[in-house]
């Protein structure tokens, strides 16, 4: 999908289909103003008489308008003006491009990001309309059957500037907005997929070919042989259960200055947990395919970032096994060594995830990274704290933390933060190793972040741990594209 900014000359522009947007109560305003009266007065009628009352998403087709600048017009509702900010304006946009994507048109002209938006400016709200129409036009890799619905036919949007001022910044939210889109898009593919199809060496074979695709990507893949060569007897005992291979992917994107150090984006990639020996419950054990969205998310912002050739140098690395029980499998009580040095005992296989960042967080020191993000799908507990909204953060550096929240702010995509420190720390205390894997029920987000606290002495680090922001479950079950679109706006400033 193409995106351009308009300005002016709105009444000669012809295009497929208008979106308007409409506050309760509200009147036309903007390009509509001129739209309307294109129209001879039609969409002021409409609202006069009541037939559409501008409820927030609510939307509302005028198809089949003949010879006019629009050969449809779609109303969105704004709901009330008083509650008007980003949140709605999102919302509006989200339900115009489900709509629009809905009828045959080839082109739209939203005319709703001239709109001025408490807090939002044009950049952002340029940004936010092309994250709207890639999310709304977003299918499901799915594996069924019946025949596979048709591509959208939509190839095109417009999208109002409100002036001439906004120019420049408006193309460029445009362009970082689709980036976006195709690096959510990819993190959505990837961690949608089941795990009998993304396994660890599906995602190497992946990041390769992106190597393929960008010039500014390089990909290394590291196998089982070379880890124990360097020691991970961590990330190993993890995939000792299963049959699959472990692969260690690290997948360079030279943007920057030859020579600056690197941020190093680190990835939980289990492409199934089932808990190991530590199995799990039965209900809802098919959404641990989702365990790999950590790593799903690094490899979908490199994406974003070689879409736009962003002027900076990551690292992304890629921690990828399964967690599976057999009679190879590690035991509750086994003590296993990590990259480190440090010793671990596994009191619960099913607290995995950290025994493979451990040692993917010690690999990433190798790049001399000026400081490193992971990200993972990391506790249950993180979910009970904070739900589906915020992702948590736990980060031993202030300026770092608030770096990632206000990203998230700004990018919709907000992540909270939680407290690392030493009182939970001792949580971890074992008898037998230097500690152990999990730390009780209590804080359990915390303890897990305290843990990998333990491996990222002097290096500049935060944890996202995105357990409940990664994927929805029920009927709209599948992968979000989160924590894209804050990594992509964190590094674009960063
Ligand atoms: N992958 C899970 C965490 C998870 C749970 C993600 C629910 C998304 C939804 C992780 O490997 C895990 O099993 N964590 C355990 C840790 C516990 C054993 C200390 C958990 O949260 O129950
Ligand atoms: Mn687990
Ligand atoms: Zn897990």
């Amino acid at each position: 999908m193409e995106f351009q900014a308009q300005a002016g000359a709105a009444r000669r522009a012809r295009t497929d289909c208008a979106v308007v947007g409409v506050h309760e109560r509200g009147e036309l305003g903007g390009d509509a103003v001129a739209l309307d009266r294109a129209l001879g007065g039609r969409l002021g009628r409409i609202l006069k008489a009541g037939d559409f009352a501008g409820r927030l998403g609510e939307t509302l087709l005028l198809p089949d308008l003949g010879a006019g600048p629009a050969a449809r017009v779609l109303l969105v509702g704004l709901g009330s003006a008083k509650s008007w900010g980003r949140r709605p304006y999102r919302r509006a946009l989200l339900a115009a491009a489900q709509a629009v994507l809905r009828t045959p048109a080839r082109d739209a002209w939203v005319t709703l990001t001239a709109h001025a938006v408490p807090d939002v400016d044009a950049y952002y709200r340029a940004r936010y309309a092309a994250e709207a129409f890639g999310q709304a036009s977003y299918k499901v890799p799915a594996l069924k059957s019946a025949r596979k619905p048709a591509p959208p036919r939509l190839a095109s949007v417009r999208v109002s500037v409100a002036g001439r001022g906004d120019l420049v910044a408006v193309r460029r939210g445009l362009e970082h907005g689709a980036a976006i889109a195709v690096g959510s898009a990819t993190t959505r593919d990837l961690a949608n997929l089941p795990a009998n199809v993304c396994t660890p060496s599906y995602l190497a074979k992946f990041a390769q070919g992106l190597a393929r695709s960008h010039r500014r990507i390089r990909t290394r893949v590291l196998g089982e042989t070379e880890m124990k060569r360097l020691g991970m007897g961590s990330l190993l005992s993890v995939t000792a259960g299963t049959e699959e291979p472990a692969r260690l992917i690290v997948i360079e994107y030279r943007g920057g200055k030859a020579g600056e150090a690197p941020v190093a984006l680190v990835g939980k990639g289990v492409t199934f947990d089932s808990g190991g020996i530590s199995l799990k419950d039965p209900p809802g054990m098919d959404e641990m395919k989702f365990d790999m969205t950590g790593a799903a998310s690094v490899i979908g912002a490199v994406c974003s970032l070689a879409v736009l050739g962003a002027p900076v140098n990551v690292v992304a690395i890629v921690a990828a096994c399964e967690n599976m029980p057999s009679g190879r499998a590690t035991k509750p009580g086994d003590i296993v060594r990590s990259m480190s040095g440090q010793t671990i005992e596994v009191l619960n296989t099913d607290a995995e995830g950290r025994l493979i960042l451990c040692d993917a967080l010690t690999y990433s020191r190798r790049f001399k990274p000026r400081l490193v993000i992971d990200v993972a799908t990391l506790t249950g507990a993180c979910v009970v704290a904070l739900g589906a909204h915020n992702s948590a953060v736990m980060s031993n550096d202030d300026g770092l933390a608030d770096g990632l929240v206000a990203a998230g702010r700004r990018s919709a995509d907000t992540c909270w933060r939680m407290p690392l420190a030493e009182e939970y720390s001792e949580q971890l205390k074992s008898n037998f190793a230097d500690f152990a894997n999990v730390g009780g029920r209590d804080g359990g987000a915390v303890t897990a972040a305290c843990f990998l606290w333990k491996f990222v002495d002097g290096l500049k680090w935060a944890h996202l741990d995105i357990a409940g922001t990664a994927y929805q479950t029920g009927a709209a079950k599948g992968a979000t594209g989160r924590p894209v679109p804050l990594l992509v706006d964190f590094l674009l400033s960063a």
